[in-house]
């Protein structure tokens, strides 16, 4: 660790990936041979006492529904790509594209490389494209469209021989999900969804799941109707950030912090999703939805069921998901839900130096819409652990600048033995995650100034993943994607957890229904009064970020 306050460290850059080892990634993913021991073996950054071998998906193809859309071009297309040049792509992976375009296999190819182009974290290298471009295909048609999914069924069956990815599927269903019943009735009847023998079909799908406990309920019900459990892999891309697993490194891998991590240590914890951007072209999605149902129920409870679970038996996803079920279900909502939340809809005003419209102002939402951009609620946790401490969780669009953060906060010390002018601005100690941006994690304790008197104030200690590591992270579509290829399941939540995360939700949405529009505050504000109001009733404040 290092202290903030240090220049020259903070001014580092984190380092891209070694050249060497790239540049064998590179040839084994276009030889599509020997990947994983020769890129572990040239790596000269590599501790020789790692015995571990990079993780690598066997043959298997990936047919994307919804190409069109901004999540594939800006994520899964791009970390596609940054898989095949890490070589973690198995030999002869095909990409087959399905959507409503009049589109040949040349056209998807180009959306594809348009948006590697752009959006892809490692460098752009022609071998590995073209390795790439070689399984790139497109199955034009409607959802509704029985003769569609026959062409598809065909073209993945040719696939299989002429590259020899073994009838292994995986299914990502990009798309609103209104469209989740006819895709998945249609895998069912041309029997996509049914694994031959010594093969595999998986089905991905993206949130939203539902927009309440019920149609999360009836959704599950269509999903199970074709694939088992233990194939359908639901996305929640933050369990993916390496930040969001290192949580449970930093609990479960020391000794330091689990002492403390309690109800007798704890004052309160603060969980915070903050976004400069608007809603940009997603009025069709969002509005309706709004701040709370489209990230707290899922990546805010996500984060707090790691902060607050007890540890694991083992990195399992049977382990870690009872574990999550278990706090989840011991959340507690606050008896006066209008003292402890607070929504807001964003106003006017300025954001890097550039005047922004207001949410009402927004194409494509009404006039009238009460859609909150900016939700905090106040929740706790009925365990032996947990028992009184407030967690605060706050999320919304347009607000100062783009941070999310995990800030655990220590309660003072019982006695100061110092003046009270001495200790006059010195805060309650505290933990704090950041998932992003400047990765990495920050403890704040009370120090003595330098001088000739005892005066005490607060410093911080940072551990920056860019410091300390030699590779960047990968992006968390990267890594969410080579699990569903492995087949690995932790970092997918469950449906239980999915319909416990809607229990603790319904409530507060139905009594925000009845209460009009949100309050609005300025972008580039940090949200509304009542979110301040909710925690001065406390005698707290929220983090400055
Ligand atoms: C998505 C939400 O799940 O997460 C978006 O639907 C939000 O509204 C996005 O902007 C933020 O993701 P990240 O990884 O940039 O924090």
């Amino acid at each position: 660790m290092t202290d903030r306050a240090d220049p020259a460290a903070s001014a580092k850059e984190p380092v891209a990936a070694a050249p060497a080892e790239e540049a064998l990634a590179v040839a084994s993913a276009v030889a599509g041979t020997a990947t994983t021991e020769a890129v572990a073996a040239a790596n000269p950054l590599r501790d020789p006492r790692d015995k571990r071998l990079p993780r690598v998906a066997g043959p298997c193809v990936m047919v994307l529904f919804g190409v069109t859309g901004d999540l594939a071009k800006r994520k899964l297309l791009p970390a596609i790509y940054d898989l095949g040049n890490r070589g973690l792509l198995p030999p002869g992976f095909s990409l087959v594209g399905f959507a409503r375009r009049d589109w040949k296999d040349q056209d998807f190819a180009q959306l594809t490389y348009e948006a590697v182009k752009a959006h892809a974290r490692t460098p752009f290298r022609e071998e590995v494209w073209k390795q790439l471009r070689e399984g790139i295909h497109f199955v034009p048609g409607e959802f509704s469209d029985d003769g569609a999914f026959d062409a598809l069924a065909m073209a993945l069956a040719e696939i299989d021989e002429t590259r020899g990815t073994g009838g292994n599927y995986a299914f990502y269903l990009s798309v609103p999900p209104k469209f989740f019943p006819v895709v998945v009735e249609q895998l069912k009847r041309t029997r996509l969804s049914d694994a031959p023998d010594g093969s595999w079909r998986r089905v991905v799908i993206e949130k939203p799941f539902g927009h309440d406990l019920q149609s999360a309920h009836e959704l599950n019900e269509i999903t199970t109707s074709a694939f088992p459990e233990s194939s359908i892999f639901r996305i929640d891309h933050y369990l993916g950030k390496e930040t969001v697993q290192n949580i449970m490194a930093l609990r479960f891998a020391n000794n330091l912090y689990e002492p403390i991590w309690n109800r007798s240590f704890v004052d309160h914890v603060q969980i915070t999703m903050a976004e400069d951007i608007g809603i940009g072209g997603r009025a069709g999605y969002y509005d309706g939805i709004g701040a709370a149902r489209d990230v707290i129920q899922n990546h805010l409870l996500q984060l707090l069921a790691l902060v607050a679970m007890e540890d694991p038996t083992s990195f399992e996803a049977a382990s870690l998901r009872r574990e999550k079920e278990k706090v989840l279900k011991a959340v507690r909502l606050p008896a006066n839900l209008g003292l402890n939340t607070a929504r807001g809809q964003y106003a006017a005003g300025w954001q890097g130096g550039e005047k922004v419209v207001g949410y009402l102002q927004e194409e494509g939402i009404s006039a009238e819409s009460t859609t909150e951009t900016y939700a905090a609620i106040k929740l706790e946790i009925a365990n032996r652990r947990w028992a009184g401490v407030p967690f605060y969780l706050r999320t919304g669009k347009r607000l100062g600048r783009r941070v999310t953060e995990v800030a655990v906060v220590f309660q003072r010390a019982p006695h100061l033995p110092f003046s009270a002018d001495d200790t006059e601005i010195l805060g309650q100690n505290a933990l704090v995650v950041r998932v992003q941006p400047d990765e990495g994690i920050t403890v704040r304790f009370g120090s003595k100034v330098p001088g000739t008197a005892m005066e005490v104030r607060d410093v911080s200690m940072d551990f920056a993943y860019g410091e300390s590591f030699l590779e960047s992270s990968p992006e968390a579509y990267e890594r969410l994607l080579l699990d569903v290829m492995i087949g690995d399941p932790p970092l997918f939540p469950h449906q239980r957890e999915v319909e416990l995360s809607w229990k603790i939700l319904d409530p507060i949405e139905e009594f925000w229904a009845t209460q009009g529009q949100p309050e609005a505050y300025e972008s580039g504000s940090w949200g509304p009064e009542s979110a301040d109001a909710m925690m001065a009733r406390d005698g707290r404040v929220w983090r400055r970020l």
